[in-house]
C-alpha cells in the first residue's frame, strides 16, 4: 500500500496548536508557510485508524466506557512484537497523556521538598512537573560531546547522592536532542539510581521513532530488578499522530507502585480517558504496522534532507546526528545573537522553530527543528534558512569591515 506523506494540509483552520502559535508570531503573515514547532505530524493518520474512528463516530453513543481486554492485548503485543517487551496486561494504566501522569507520578511518589533529576536540554515538563510542585530539581545536564550528546555519569552519582533525590525521568528517546540511550548507558544510570533507591521514570513517547541501525531499549525490559523498580511512559500520539485524541498508557509492572499510583490518580478526579483516543489506540497498534513502516521511511528522507542541507548550505549551524524522534537540535551561537535578534532573524525568514531555552539554560542558541512534515515543506523552510543564514553572515562581515580600526 502506498500512503500520502506528500500533500500539504495547512491546519490553522482548526486551531492545531502550532499553527495558533504561528498565526501570533508570524511578522510578515506569509500564511503559507509551514511551522517546525510542536511536536505533531502534518500528516493525515493511517487509513486503518480513520476507518476505526468513523465506525465509532457512526455509532453514535458516546457515553463512559471501560478498556476492554483487546486494548491492553493491543498494548502489550506492540510493545512484545517491537521491543521484546513482556509486559502484562495488568500493568497497563491508561492516562489521558503523558504530561499529566508526570505530574502525577511526582506527587504520588514524591513529596514537598524532596528532589527530582532531569537531564536537560529536555522536553520541559520533565522539570516542570518537578519545579511547579515543590519539589526541588537536581539537574544532571548532557554533555554535548564532538559527535554527540552522552550523560554526565560523574554528574549524575553526585546528584543522586543528595539526600532529597527520590526520582529521576529519563527522556528515552531524548527529546530535543535525538539521543537513543544505549543498553550500557542504561544500565549505567540503574547502576547509580539502585544505590540510592531512586525511582526510574522513563518517558519513552518517541520509543517507535527510532532510525537504523539504532534501537530503542525500554528501560523495564533491561532487567528483572529494574522491572520492578520503574515506570515506563509510552503513548501512541508521537507515532501515528494522536496527541489531540488524549490518550496514553503507563506500564508499571510493581503491584504497589501501581496501586498507589492509581489511587492518587482516582483523587483527581480522573476515572476514565477518551473514547476515542481509546479507540485510536487500538487500532494503530492492531493495524497500523503498514502506515508505521511507511512513516519511518519517510521521516527517514526528510532527516536525510535535513542532515544534508545542514552539512552542505549552512555548516556553520552545527546539527546533531538524530537517532531517535523526528526533531532536529540546531546549534545557532555561531551567529552569535541574542534570544532576541536570533527570533527576529527567525520571524523575518517566515521561521518558526522552538527556542532551545524552553528545554533549560543548556538549550540556550539553540533552535529545535520538527521534521514530520511534507519534504516540500521542510525544503521550503530549509531554503529560507540557508539564505537568511547567508545574509546574516555577509552582514557580519560587512559590520566587522566598518569597525573603526578594521585594516
Ligand atoms: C518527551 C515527551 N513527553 C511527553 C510529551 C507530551 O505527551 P502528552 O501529549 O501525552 O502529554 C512530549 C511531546 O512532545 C514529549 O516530547
Amino acid at each position: 500500500m502506498v500512503y500520502d506523506f506528500d500533500t500539504l494540509y495547512p491546519r490553522r483552520r482548526i486551531g492545531a496548536s502550532k499553527w495558533h502559535h504561528l498565526t501570533e508570531a508570524l511578522s510578515q503573515g506569509n500564511k503559507d508557510v509551514f511551522p517546525f514547532s510542536v511536536a505533531d505530524m502534518d500528516f493525515k493518520v493511517a487509513p486503518e485508524i480513520q476507518e476505526a474512528l468513523h465506525e465509532a463516530a457512526d455509532f453514535a453513543i458516546y457515553g463512559y466506557y471501560h478498556p476492554q481486554p483487546a486494548y491492553y492485548e493491543a498494548v502489550r503485543a506492540w510493545q512484545q512484537r517491537r521491543y521484546g517487551f513482556s509486559c502484562r496486561p495488568e500493568w497497563i494504566v491508561q492516562v489521558p497523556n503523558i504530561v499529566y501522569a508526570l505530574y502525577q507520578l511526582v506527587r504520588t511518589f514524591t513529596a514537598p521538598g524532596d528532589a527530582v533529576i532531569v537531564q536537560p536540554p529536555v522536553y520541559p515538563p520533565l522539570f516542570q512537573a518537578a519545579e511547579q510542585q515543590q519539589r526541588h530539581l537536581l539537574v544532571n545536564p548532557l554533555i554535548e560531546g564532538k559527535q554527540q550528546y552522552t550523560m554526565d555519569l560523574a554528574d549524575l552519582e553526585v546528584k543522586a547522592a543528595d539526600p532529597r533525590a527520590r526520582m529521576l525521568i529519563l527522556c528515552n528517546p531524548h527529546n530535543p536532542v535525538g539521543r537513543v540511550w544505549l543498553e550500557s548507558e542504561l544500565l549505567d544510570v540503574w547502576r547509580i539510581c539502585r544505590k540510592r533507591d531512586i525511582l526510574l521514570v522513563s518517558d519513552e513517547i518517541h520509543a517507535d521513532l527510532v532510525f537504523q541501525p539504532h534501537h530503542h531499549t525500554v528501560l523495564a525490559a533491561l532487567d528483572q530488578k529494574i522491572t520492578d523498580r520503574c515506570i515506563i511512559c509510552t503513548a501512541p500520539s508521537k507515532t501515528f499522530n494522536l496527541a489531540g485524541l488524549t490518550n496514553a498508557n503507563l506500564m508499571i509492572p510493581n503491584e504497589n507502585l501501581r496501586r498507589r499510583y492509581q489511587a492518587a490518580m482516582r483523587k483527581t478526579g480522573i476515572h476514565g480517558t477518551n473514547y476515542f483516543g481509546t479507540v485510536a489506540c487500538q487500532a494503530a497498534y492492531e493495524k497500523g504496522e503498514s502506515w508505521y513502516q511507511a512513516l519511518l521511511a519517510y521521516l527517514a528522507g526528510n532527516r536525510a534532507l535535513f542532515a544534508e542541507t545542514m552539512q552542505q548550505r549552512i555548516p556553520q549551524l552545527r546539527t546533531f546526528p538524530i537517532e531517535g524522534t523526528y526533531l532536529g537540535w540546531i546549534d545557532m551561537r555561531a551567529l552569535t545573537l541574542s534570544g532576541q535578534e536570533r527570533l527576529a532573524l527567525l520571524q523575518a525568514a517566515d521561521l518558526h522553530f522552538t527556542a532551545g531555552e524552553v528545554f533549560g539554560r543548556e538549550g540556550a542558541g539553540f533552535e529545535r527543528i520538527n521534521l514530520a512534515l511534507p519534504r516540500q515543506a521542510l525544503q521550503s523552510g530549509l531554503d529560507r534558512l540557508a539564505e537568511v543564514v547567508l545574509d546574516t553572515g555577509g552582514l557580519y562581515q560587512q559590520e566587522k569591515k566598518n569597525r573603526p580600526g578594521h585594516a
